[in-house]
């Protein structure tokens, strides 16, 4: 059985037991309804460690949108029995008074790229985020913490975090896991309606289309999206999109 743990005391000391005795520890930071993608970061960090957690808590700080944060889905049965399934040993499940016992005085700020792309959209974003991501850090300590490339933004500042910081861990970044179609897997695609999803995986396929990011923009708009942004960073495309209420992201290789 999964163990479950709610406080993070009592995190900190099983987890600081079990590194004494020698257990590598890997950590998935999650906010629960488990799909496909979280459960192969629990499946890596499973290959990679001895002992593997992961915690499931719906960060309040990183939502400027109440609604969104209102109707994330929170089905903790479901995703308890998933996790243990992909090989998770430990649930850490806190509660918002614990991690934010200092009522948000302390956080955060990063002030270069988390302005940019979900950062212009989506106001304070990224200080919730890594807010919350270092306090969870904080209390597990793993060895290697993993996130998807799916968030890329995230991961990369996540990354720049544990650098800035000299956190003792390493950020192992996991690919994208995508529908049969292409579709990013996200929790938010069950608020699709029937019609919206079956547009959903041409958000994809433009972005993987190699052209320039102003024709995706164009071709996007056609397909009956709303743009965010659609912008080449090195490497990567990144965009997000709106379709009907449900915000959309995804990035692929240029
Ligand atoms: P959440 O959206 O639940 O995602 C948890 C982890 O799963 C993140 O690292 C995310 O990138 C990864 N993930 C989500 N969908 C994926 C997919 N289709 N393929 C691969 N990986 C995927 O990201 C968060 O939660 C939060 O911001 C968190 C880091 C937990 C801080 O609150």
């Amino acid at each position: 059985m999964i163990e479950i743990i709610r406080n993070a005391n009592a995190a900190r000391d099983r987890l600081r037991g079990l590194s004494r005795q020698g257990h590598s520890i890997g950590f998935v930071p999650t906010m629960g309804a488990l799909h496909e993608g979280h459960l192969s970061l629990v499946g890596r960090a499973g290959a990679e460690n001895e002992k593997v957690v992961v915690s499931i808590y719906v960060n309040p700080t990183q939502y400027d949108d109440p609604d969104d944060l209102a109707n994330y889905p929170r089905p903790l049965e479901q995703d308890l029995e998933k996790a243990e399934t992909a090989g998770a040993h430990i649930a850490f499940l806190p509660d918002y008074e614990e991690i934010y016992a200092d009522a948000y005085r302390f956080r955060v700020t990063e002030n270069q790229l988390s302005r940019e792309l979900e950062g212009a959209h989506r106001s304070g974003h990224f200080d919730g985020v890594l807010t919350v991501v270092l306090k969870l850090f904080g209390i597990v300590r793993p060895d290697r913490a993993y996130f998807g490339e799916k968030d890329w933004q995230q991961l990369q500042l996540v990354r720049d975090m544990a650098s800035a910081f000299f956190l003792d861990l390493e950020v192992v970044s996991c690919p994208t896991v995508r529908e049969s179609d292409g579709l990013a897997m996200s929790s938010r695609n069950a608020r699709l309606a029937p019609v919206e999803r079956s547009i959903a995986p041409e958000f994809h396929r433009v972005l993987s289309s190699g052209r320039p990011t102003s024709e995706m923009e164009s071709a996007l708009k056609n397909a009956g999206f709303k743009v965010d942004y659609v912008e080449r960073r090195g490497e990567r495309v990144l965009g997000a999109v709106r379709l009907g209420k449900v915000r959309l992201i995804d990035n692929v290789e240029a």
